[in-house]
Order: C-alpha cells, then structure tokens, then sequence
C-alpha cells in the first residue's frame, strides 16, 4: 500500500474578476503517493498550474481540504505554512528565479541555512548537491554567467538542500532547449529512482513519460489517470506510444 503524501477532499479553486466567478478547480478528490513521479497535464487554461499551486501552498484554495501527511493544513497560519514549505517541500517553476547577486554556491546553500544546522553541514551537502548536478567547476559563477540549463540545474540543487518530502515542478523544461530540457528530465528521473516523489505539470509528451502516474485535467475537474511502470531508456520509445494512445483519447 502506497502512502500518501497529499490527500484533497472537494479541492475547489475560484478566481473573482469583478462580479464574474471563474471557478478553475472543482471538487478534486486526489492523493498524490509516495515515491511517485505524479504527472498533471491537460490543455492550457484546464487548471493544471492553479492544482499545483493549491496543493503546493503556494496559493490559498477557496473550499474544501488538503491535507499534507494526514495534517489538515486547511487551518495553518503563515507560521505554519512557512515551514512546512521551507522544511517538506520544493518548488521548480519555468521562470527560473535564481537570486543574481548570489552565485550558483550561494543560490544553492542559502535557504538550507538555519540556526538548527551547523553552517558546515549545510555548505557540504551544497557541494555534493552541485557535483551531483554537474556544477561544481561553475559554483563561484554568476546566474548571468550560466547557460538557462545550468541555471535550472542549479534550481533544482537549490530544492534539494533541505531534503523535501515532496518536489514540486510547472514546467521545468518550459524555458529550456531540447537538450538541456533532457538533462533537467533525467536529473529528476534518476531523483525520483532514488525515491524522491515529484509532481510536475507539463504540457510535454516527452517529459510526461517521465511519470508513472498520469493524471488527465479537464476543466478543473481529473478526467482520467494512467499508471505505467518506473521510466527507463529501454522501456521510453513503448511508454511514449501508451500515452500519445491515453492522450488522444482524452481529445488532447
Ligand atoms: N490569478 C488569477 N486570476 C484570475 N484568473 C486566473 C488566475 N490564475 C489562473 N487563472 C485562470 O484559471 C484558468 C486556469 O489557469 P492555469 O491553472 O494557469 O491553467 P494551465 O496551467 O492548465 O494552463 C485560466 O482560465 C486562467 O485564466
Ligand atoms: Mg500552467
């Protein structure tokens, strides 16, 4: 039996523009498993950012609960909520917000710095954190001086320095050219192999591979899942043709 990580009851999101109610996410009933390499994609405007968001705390829903390791985080206050996000989770997104006064070092160590840690610590782990990312010869360098895949890569070092429970990620190869985009998708395969769980949104085939677990949105509401086995190089050419097959029938 899976554990599950996240645990939505009748997840609604609303946005207000003047008078109008536009209401984007209705009533999901999801758990997103341990382990797992979660997959949300659907057509653009389906709601697969605003999901992410509200399972993520990154943005407040407006009705029903989401619970995080069987905490109702519903009811937290900003205390609260700061360090569950700082502590259990990771964040990727598309625009890649590296600080520029800091190098990549930097980038990376800073959020892992806390008075329970020693300082050492923190800088070890950073270091094996961008030798593992394949940084370590450019950690002195600016975000300016880097190509947008090396910045990427050094996102993801960054949101791996406090060991989260769970990654989240909107199109992390959004901004990036093919290649590069592979290098940041195997970098979260081989996580996800090591047990890191991930749910990322894409709008791309390839990257939605990735997953083994494939959730369909469709105007706010999960239209269909698909499970498939873990990805390896040897199985890519046979899961891309399962999901193009699973997407056409969603009329992608
Ligand atoms: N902050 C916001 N204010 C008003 N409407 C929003 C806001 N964010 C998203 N929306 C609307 O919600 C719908 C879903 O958006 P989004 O979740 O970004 O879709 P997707 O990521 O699937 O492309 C769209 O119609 C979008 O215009
Ligand atoms: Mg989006």
């Amino acid at each position: 039996m899976k554990k599950a990580i996240i645990r939505t009851s009748n997840l609604c999101k609303s946005f207000s523009n003047g008078n109008q109610k536009l209401e984007v996410i209705k009533k999901i009933n999801l758990d997103i498993y341990e382990g797992d390499f979660t997959i949300i994609m659907g057509s653009s405007g389906a709601g697969k950012s605003t999901l992410l968001y509200s399972l993520s705390t990154m943005d407040k829903y407006s009705d029903g609960n989401v619970e995080f390791f069987g905490r109702d985080i519903t009811s937290f206050n900003e205390k609260q909520i700061a360090s569950l996000r700082k502590n259990e989770m990771a964040f990727i997104f598309q625009g890649i917000n590296l600080l520029p006064e800091m190098n990549l070092f930097e980038n990376v160590a800073y959020n892992g710095y806390s008075k329970l840690k020693p300082k050492k610590s923190v800088n070890d782990k950073t270091l094996m954190l961008l030798e593992k990312l394949g940084l370590a010869k450019d950690k002195y360098k600016y975000p300016s001086e880097v190509s947008g895949g090396q910045k990427q890569r050094t996102a993801i070092a960054r949101a791996l320095i406090n060991d989260p429970k769970i990654i989240f990620a909107d199109e992390p190869t959004g901004a990036l050219n093919s290649s590069m985009g592979t290098v940041v998708l195997d970098l979260l395969t081989q996580l996800n192999n090591e047990g890191q769980s991930i749910v990322m949104v894409t709008h791309d085939i390839k990257a939605a591979t990735r997953g083994n677990r494939i959730l369909y949105l469709k105007d706010g509401r999960i239209d269909g899942e698909l499970y498939l086995e873990k990805f390896n190089q040897s199985n890519s050419k046979q899961r891309e043709e399962i999901v193009y097959k699973f997407l056409s029938d969603k009329n992608w």
